[in-house]
């Protein structure tokens, strides 16, 4: 049986950098995943460049059932601190939009900082967890048959999003075995999909994209929203994906920050013989101000609509309805909401005080973070929090 000290499951961001400070303690640390390769995660995220951080990091960006809990850990593992572990490893970056932080080369370089921070940790990829129990002293685990000790189980296993690439629900079960509550998980920064009757307008813009405002159950993002052949993505969507529920509807605010009326008054005295499609389109892309006169029946002139007309029109812009059906799924899913509840778990160490030596950190807690670098934050941090205790 080989003895160790600590046993972090899941070479991904959070078990990664977990395990540089577990082996700074001197301990033996193995990190074993059933991947061929470490954090492909990290690898494809930020479009290849890994949007690492954000510079507006806090508390509010994240989803919980209980939003104090991320608290303690972003305080003490804050985004300032990983760039100047960044500076330390000379990776250069830069802000790209609101606060959030790229690399400037390819998401490698992280990788390529995380394995150089855990290399006095052992790292077996391409290994199975067979089996885990604990026997009073510690945790057994059969690894690819091999049997193992550890005082410390780590589980960084991460959420159910792309399967394809190593996602599984090992944390959740692990949880379950030892006692622990799980709350529902669902895909979170998630494209939002239709019924065939509102496809039937939306998906013949596939491509065309706009800065609105959606909201759903009182919080709202004002970035992009873009048109697909299955529904709407884009950052705005994403965004509000994590606070929208089935059977909700979204609202979106198709000129956020600009009196409508205003504009659509401001057009009539300039020009009253446009047609009304044309006059959208001066406001909105063609093929979206095409497809919104058509649906909202809007003929004539400019000069034809009376002031209540306008306002109504106007309303509708500021306040468009859409009642998605549905996800993407965990297929396309960047997060999953939701997860070990974290009741369950210490807010300073990330310990299971029922069993003392079990941790959960990353993705596999429920703690989820908005779009835009916050979820590699909560990875960092809740690794640094769980780390700096064993
Ligand atoms: P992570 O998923 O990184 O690691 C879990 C590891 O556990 C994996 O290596 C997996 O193979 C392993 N594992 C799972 N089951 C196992 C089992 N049964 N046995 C053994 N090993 C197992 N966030 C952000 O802040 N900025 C960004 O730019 C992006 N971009 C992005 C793009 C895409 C396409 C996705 C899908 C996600 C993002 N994210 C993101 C989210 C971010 O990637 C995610 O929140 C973190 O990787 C979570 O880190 P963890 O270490 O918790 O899980």
């Amino acid at each position: 049986m080989e003895q160790f000290d600590t046993i972090i499951l899941g070479a991904g961001a959070a078990g990664l950098f977990c395990a540089g400070f577990a082996a700074a303690k001197g301990g033996r640390v193995l990190v074993v995943d059933h991947a061929r390769r470490a954090a492909e995660k990290v690898r494809i995220s930020g479009g290849g460049r890994c949007n690492f951080t954000n510079l507006h990091a806090g508390p509010e960006n994240f989803l919980s059932a209980n939003p104090h809990f991320a608290k303690s850990a972003l305080a003490r593992y804050t985004q300032w601190d990983f760039l100047d572990l960044l500076g330390r490893h000379r990776i250069g970056w830069h802000e790209k939009t609101l606060g959030q932080l790229f690399c400037d080369g390819k998401s490698q370089t992280i990788i390529d900082m995380l394995l150089a921070e855990a290399r006095a940790a052992e790292i077996r990829l391409a290994t199975t967890v067979d089996e885990i129990a604990h026997d009073g002293t510690g945790f057994r685990l059969t690894l690819s048959g091999r049997p193992a000790h550890a005082r410390h189980l780590v589980v960084a296993t991460g959420g159910k999003s792309i399967p394809k690439i190593g996602a599984s629900g090992l944390g959740y079960r692990i949880a379950e075995q030892f006692g622990l509550p799980v709350t529902d998980t669902r895909p979170g920064l998630v494209p939002l999909t239709f019924a065939p009757q509102e496809l039937d307008w939306i998906a013949p813009l596939a491509g065309t994209a706009l800065e609105a405002r959606l909201s759903a159950n009182g919080t709202a993002f004002d970035e992009a929203l873009l048109f697909t052949h299955r529904g709407l993505s884009g950052p705005s969507v994403l965004q509000i994906s994590n606070y929208w529920r089935e059977g909700d509807a979204i609202t979106a605010d198709l000129l956020p920050g600009r009196d409508a009326f205003a504009a659509l008054r401001a057009a009539r005295q300039e020009n009253g013989r446009r047609q009304m499609q044309t006059v959208l389109a001066t406001l909105l892309p063609a093929r979206l101000a095409a497809a919104l006169a058509g649906r909202w029946s809007l003929t004539g002139n400019l000069a034809d609509q009376p002031d209540t007309a306008l306002a109504a029109l106007a309303d509708r812009l500021h306040a468009l309805t859409l009642k998605p059906t549905g996800s993407e799924g965990y297929r396309t899913a960047e997060v999953t909401l939701g997860g070990v509840d974290t009741a369950g778990l210490s807010s300073k160490t990330m310990e299971a005080p029922p069993l003392p030596g079990l941790f959960f950190i990353g993705e596999v807690v429920d703690v989820t973070g908005w779009l835009g670098g916050y979820n590699f934050q909560w990875a960092w941090a809740s690794a640094a929090a769980a780390g700096r205790a064993i």
